[in-house]
C-alpha cells in the first residue's frame, strides 16, 4: 500500500523549543508522511535559523520570507527593510512571503503600520510572482477589504489558521484563496468542523503552525509536524471519505498554491 503524502504548509520548526530533539523531530514527520513543510519566517532575528534548517534539510523544507505583523513595531521600518534585503537578494529561494498580515488580538497602537507592512509585502508577491501566507487573527474582515480594495495579490494564496464564519470562508475561496487548516479543528465546542462541511475539501491545505496550536490530543504542548495526521484524520472524519483522499486532496492544493517548481527545483 501507498502511503498518503501530507504537506505542513506552516510551521515554525527553525524555533528553540525544537532545539534538543530537532533531527528526531524531523524523523518522527517523516515517518508520519509529511513529506515537506513550508517555513514562514517572522521577524529579522528568525531569517538565520529558517534558511540554516531550509539548508541542512533541502528536500524536506522550503523558506518563505515576509515580517509577522505581530513583529511591526515601533522600528518596524528597519526590520522589513532587512527582509526586503534578504528577500531580493534571492527571490527565487522563496516559495511565498509569509507570514504577512494583520493582527488585532495584541496591540492595535500598530495597526495602521501593519496595513502598511501588509500592502508593501502583498506588493512584493506581485513583483515576484510569489504567493502570499496570510495571518489574520481577529482581522480577518480588515484583511479581504485590504486585497479587495488596495492590493490583489495576482497568485492569490493562503489564509492562514482559517477559524472564521462561512461567510467569511466563501469570500476567501471566491478571491481565490486557500484556508488553511490546523489544530483549532480537533478542538472540542470549535465550530469550524460545520463551516468546513458546508464548504468541502477544494480549497482546504493543512498545516500545523508548530510549535503553537497543537492539535487533540496534545493540546496546550509543544505542536510538531508529525501531528498533522491527528489534522488530517479530522478532516476525514468531517467529510467523510477516506484519511488517503484528504491528503491527495490537500496535498494537490499546496502544490497549487506553491507552483510545481517550487516543489522540485533547488
Ligand atoms: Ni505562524
Amino acid at each position: 500500500m501507498i502511503r498518503p503524502v501530507l504537506i505542513d504548509t506552516h510551521a515554525h520548526l527553525y524555533e528553540d523549543v525544537y532545539a534538543e530533539d530537532r533531527a528526531d523531530m524531523i524523523l518522527r514527520m517523516q515517518s508520519a508522511g509529511v513529506a515537506k513543510a513550508y517555513l514562514p519566517n517572522v521577524d529579522e532575528t528568525t531569517i538565520e535559523p529558517l534558511l540554516n534548517l531550509c539548508e541542512n534539510y533541502p528536500e524536506i523544507f522550503v523558506p518563505m520570507m515576509g515580517l509577522h505583523p505581530c513583529s511591526v513595531k515601533e522600528n518596524w521600518k528597519a526590520s522589513i527593510a532587512m527582509i526586503e534585503k534578504v528577500l531580493f537578494s534571492n527571490p527565487s529561494r522563496y516559495a511565498a512571503i509569509g507570514e504577512i498580515g494583520l493582527d488585532y488580538y495584541w496591540d492595535k497602537s500598530f495597526i495602521p503600520m501593519q496595513q502598511e507592512a501588509m500592502i508593501l509585502q502583498a506588493q512584493w508577491a506581485n513583483e515576484l510572482n510569489l504567493p502570499v501566507i496570510l495571518h489574520s487573527r481577529n482581522s480577518m474582515d480588515d484583511i479581504i477589504l485590504l486585497l479587495k480594495k488596495k492590493i490583489k495579490v495576482t497568485r492569490t494564496g493562503i489564509f492562514h489558521c482559517f477559524t472564521g464564519s462561512l461567510e467569511q470562508a466563501q469570500r476567501i475561496i471566491d478571491m481565490g484563496y486557500y484556508l488553511g487548516i490546523g489544530g483549532v479543528v480537533t478542538f472540542k465546542n470549535a465550530h469550524l468542523p460545520e463551516v468546513l462541511k458546508a464548504i468541502g475539501p477544494e480549497h482546504l491545505v493543512l498545516e500545523t503552525d508548530a510549535p503553537y496550536l497543537s492539535p487533540t490530543p496534545y493540546r496546550g504542548k509543544r505542536n510538531e509536524s508529525s501531528y498533522i495526521t491527528y489534522v488530517a484524520a479530522k478532516l476525514a472524519e468531517i467529510f467523510e471519505i477516506p484519511f488517503s483522499k484528504i491528503a491527495e486532496i490537500t496535498t494537490q492544493n499546496a502544490q497549487k498554491v506553491f507552483n510545481q517548481t517550487v516543489l522540485t527545483t533547488e
